[in-house]
């Protein structure tokens, strides 16, 4: 490959510091000049294995030519009418595909947004309108975005949530099960009961909101016991479960969604990053009478569930299908 003659990887770290707010950090110090499939090259030229993908968001790799093509030819069509003003098919399609993956024997429905946050506050949004209670209950260690909502929910002080409060009212934090720290599944299940006791009473709670693997806070997985007794637990007090699987999502453990290993399903899913290679789309799909409960006009955006991130995810479901990659991406663990 090529150097691009009059750029470096310093020069252009002096641009952006002169340029760019600190507070959009950056992880490595080079720039991209192209990418394919799990590689990248920088603006010098130089090759390099792409074990990030953004964040967790190329599960079919860099400019798959099917997805690439999918997007333009959905340019030349129409790239903009919003789907409160002018619907189109291919939103719905996407819908249609995803309440059919979504683990759980009942009717679903979806909506589409822009970014994980967005889709974490429309699961908080539509559990609240569906439960008329205000309190949610997130985990230790948990990350789920960074708008107010979504950085009072995650469990995380350092880096993201230092002096950025106050944050919204009626959140509140139960221990995560982390068999490496010393949290058992008990000690996990006994500290929601302590935020009954000390902090909302369970009928004021609408959800719990947990990713079934954690990701910003060190890659731990919730056993399936801790999930059967917070189904239980929400079961009896009228509570929604939220998976945030706006990371776990698009087959990134070996099925469309983490939840699908769940012994019990979860009343809502958030889904965004990979599930659309790259463009910008995110959505929420759950029970349908929860996803029924606000009243029309009270979700969407001005791009939400855009044409371009529907055609984008479309064909991101079928080069899933066509290349089997859930069945490949577990082959490994067949034969461990
Ligand atoms: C579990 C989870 N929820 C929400 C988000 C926020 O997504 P976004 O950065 O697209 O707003 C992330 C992003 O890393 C995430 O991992």
């Amino acid at each position: 490959m090529q150097r691009e003659p009059h750029l470096s990887n310093a020069a252009l770290m002096a641009r952006r510091s002169a340029a760019v707010a600190r507070g959009v950090g950056q992880a490595h110090e080079i720039f991209v000049s192209r990418a394919a499939n799990a590689e990248l090259w920088d603006v010098e030229g130089r090759r390099y294995i792409d074990f990030a993908g953004g964040i967790a968001v190329l599960n079919t790799g860099h400019c798959h030519p099917e997805i690439s093509a999918a997007v333009k030819a959905q340019v030349d069509l129409y790239s903009h009418t919003c789907f409160q003003v002018v619907a189109y098919e291919p939103y719905v399609e996407l819908a249609e595909r995803l309440n059919a993956l979504a683990p759980g024997a009942f009717a679903k429905k979806s909506i589409f947004l822009s970014t994980g946050a967005e889709a974490v506050e429309n699961a908080v949004k539509i559990a609240r309108a569906h439960t008329r209670r205000p309190g949610v209950i997130a985990f230790t260690g948990g990350y789920h975005g960074r708008t107010m909502m979504t950085l009072g929910l995650t469990g995380k002080v350092a880096p993201y949530k230092i002096g950025f409060g106050p944050f919204p009212g009626e959140v509140f934090h139960a221990l995560y099960p982390n068999a490496l720290h010393g949290v058992s599944v008990d000690d996990a299940l006994h500290s929601v009961e302590l935020l009954f006791k000390n902090d909302i009473e369970p009928e004021r709670v609408a959800a719990f909101i947990l990713e079934p693997v954690q990701g910003e806070g060190g890659f731990y997985v919730a056993p399936n016991d801790f999930i059967e007794g917070l189904r239980a637990l929400a079961d009896r007090h009228g509570i929604l479960i939220i998976a945030d699987e706006v990371q776990t999502g698009a087959g990134r453990t070996g099925t469309w969604f983490a939840s699908e290993q769940w012994p019990v399903a979860p009343d809502l899913i958030t889904t965004a990053k990979s599930m659309a290679g790259g463009f910008p789309i995110s959505g929420v799909v759950g029970r349908a009478e929860v996803m029924d409960a606000p009243a029309p006009g009270g979700l969407g955006g001005t791009y939400a569930g855009s044409p371009i991130g529907c055609a984008a995810a479309l064909a991101v479901l079928k080069v899933f299908d066509d290349e089997q990659l859930l069945a490949r991406s577990r082959w490994g663990c067949r034969h461990r």
